[in-house]
């Protein structure tokens, strides 16, 4: 079981669409698609969101062009192992991380978040858990696995390289693919399920005045230049967490 398979477990979204198994005609011999949870036929379209909620799809955007060329070079690896250039783009794509990603995942969680969670639980859109969970700590938690994952996956190659014995070597770079595999599905749901599900409940629940005020405190927290203080301080996340490796850090074949 991988990752995304593991999540799904206690996924709020996917369990949402398990309740109405008649009304859906899911079983669990029929389990919704994660990428076709119901609902997900009336996203808004980017046009007609704030924009605010288009620039994290913008965000979004660019990620996927790095996570594209990352798998395309996780291929390669598998057919040539590490050269050169594969390093290369190794680094480039654990930079975006750190740079991008990070700090975007931080800008979602400081405003927005913890705004449209209140709306879903006033809405009842939340499991009945105590506190009540909604598709938000879902979210959360996939931005604290992708911390997670990136160390792992940047350890395992970083240890790959270093290893002079041909087979173990191979063996823990058969690992860091296979595990940067699911990181790349991983990101690819989780950009799917904000775009089309999450940023849709933004634009409804969420008023115009409140979508300009996060979008404004966004703006003047980038200008003060705390958005260096995240990826300086937390990589996008709450204190304390740490995906384990240094901005400097490069893999060497
Ligand atoms: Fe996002």
């Amino acid at each position: 079981m991988n990752l995304v398979q593991l999540r799904k477990k206690n996924d709020p979204i996917v369990r949402n669409a398990e309740k109405d198994v008649d009304d859906e005609g899911f079983s669990p011999m029929n389990p919704p698609d994660p990428y076709r949870p119901p609902g997900s036929n009336q996203a808004i379209p980017y046009a007609e969101m704030h924009p605010l909620l288009r620039e994290y799809r913008d965000d979004h955007d660019a990620l996927t062009v790095e996570i594209d060329a990352f798998e395309a070079m996780l291929t390669k690896i598998k057919a040539d192992g590490v050269q050169r250039e594969t390093e290369t783009a190794l680094s480039r794509f654990f930079r975006c991380l750190d740079e991008s990603l990070f700090p975007h995942n931080r800008r979602e969680e400081r405003r927005l978040f913890p705004l449209l969670a209140q709306r879903l639980v006033e809405r009842g859109e939340c499991n009945k858990t105590s506190p009540p969970t909604t598709a938000v700590d879902l979210l959360e938690d996939e931005h604290d696995e992708f911390l997670q994952l990136a160390a792992l996956v940047f350890n395992f190659f970083g240890m790959a390289s270093r290893l002079r014995d041909a087979e173990s070597r191979s063996l823990v770079l058969a690992t860091a693919v296979q595990q940067a595999e699911v990181l790349v599905e991983s990101l690819r749901l989780h950009i799917f399920r904000e775009d089309q599900i999450v940023f849709s409940l933004a634009q409804k629940y969420l008023s115009a005045a409140e979508l300009d005020a996060i979008h404004a405190m966004d703006a003047s927290h980038a200008r003060d230049g705390h958005a260096s203080d995240d990826h300086d301080h937390d990589h996008g996340h709450r204190p304390g967490h740490d995906h384990g490796h240094k901005h400097d850090d490069h893999v060497e074949a």
